[in-house]
């Protein structure tokens, strides 16, 4: 939080803790297993270490239940290693954007130059049930921040790779990709607000992921985005919003969506 700190160089140091703490020099992709997500570590390889996350330099503690707080280690049956982040710190936490991508940043710094970002997300296509998961094909960031600071004025073109989204639809020909629209929360958006997404050609509404790619395409790592849809966003249908019920749905798909997961990562 020093504003005199390089926040590089506390993820260097955070990547050499990582090394440390899991015996892993250098991890090969990155996954952030957001809400619905997390059972995707379970299957796609063999976790080697488990680190709670508070161990490691720059990480905050888990504001949110349904999130687990720690980083994994995991051999993938090809060779690879995957670092698996189940601690993600939202924007809304309002510990400043550097804490947001800090994580991202870490896995850059592991050697990372695959990022996997998933979140579970508000539809705003009423044919999305509860337990979709959709590719994200591209963000809107409303949320006034940047990760970047100072003249880095970084491209962001094709920021979610059109080659890992062929590649993800190999795996499910059915998935349909969406436009993410990150909102600050922690407040659910309003009807209103919901429109206004729509119309400015968004399709997905949460509170995380457009600043972590942001932060990934800023560290050259190739990046691909999941949204699993928990529910419709406000004023899409008539039911009334409820946080108990969007973890359910997460809960409810989990084990799906953590397949698919799995199986696109096995792609890699
Ligand atoms: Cl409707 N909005 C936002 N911002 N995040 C969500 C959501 C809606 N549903 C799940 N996460």
């Amino acid at each position: 939080d020093d504003p005199a700190a390089d926040p590089f160089e506390i993820a260097r140091q955070a990547a050499a803790q990582l090394a440390e703490a899991t015996g892993v020099p250098r991890h090969d992709i990155a996954l952030t297993l957001g809400s619905g997500w997390a059972q995707a570590a379970d299957l796609i390889g063999e976790t080697t270490a488990t680190v709670p996350a508070t161990e490691i330099v720059g990480f905050s503690k888990p504001a949110l239940t349904g999130h687990v707080g720690t980083l994994r280690s995991v051999l993938l049956p090809n060779g690879k290693r995957a670092l698996i982040i189940g601690a993600r710190t939202h924007f809304y936490e309002g510990h400043g954007v550097r804490r947001v991508v800090h994580s991202v940043r870490t896995a850059a710094a592991a050697g990372a130059t695959t990022m996997i970002l998933t979140n579970g997300a508000g539809g705003i296509r009423s044919t999305w049930g509860p337990g979709t998961p959709v590719l994200i094909s591209d963000h809107i960031n409303l949320t006034a921040a940047s990760p970047l600071e100072g003249a880095t004025f970084i491209d962001l073109t094709d920021l979610y790779s059109r080659r890992l989204r062929d590649l993800a639809r190999t795996v499910d020909p059915s998935l349909d990709e969406g436009v993410y629209v990150q909102f600050r929360g922690p407040h659910y958006e309003t009807p209103a607000e919901v429109q206004m997404a729509k119309t400015v050609g968004g399709h997905i509404v949460g509170m995380s992921t457009a600043l972590e790619a942001i932060a990934a395409r800023e560290a050259r790592m190739e990046i691909l985005g999941f949204s699993l849809i928990t529910n419709p966003a406000a004023g899409i249908s008539d039911e009334p919003l409820d946080h108990a019920e969007v973890l359910q749905a997460g809960r409810d798909a989990e084990p799906v969506i953590s397949a698919l997961l799995a199986r696109v990562v096995a792609q890699l």
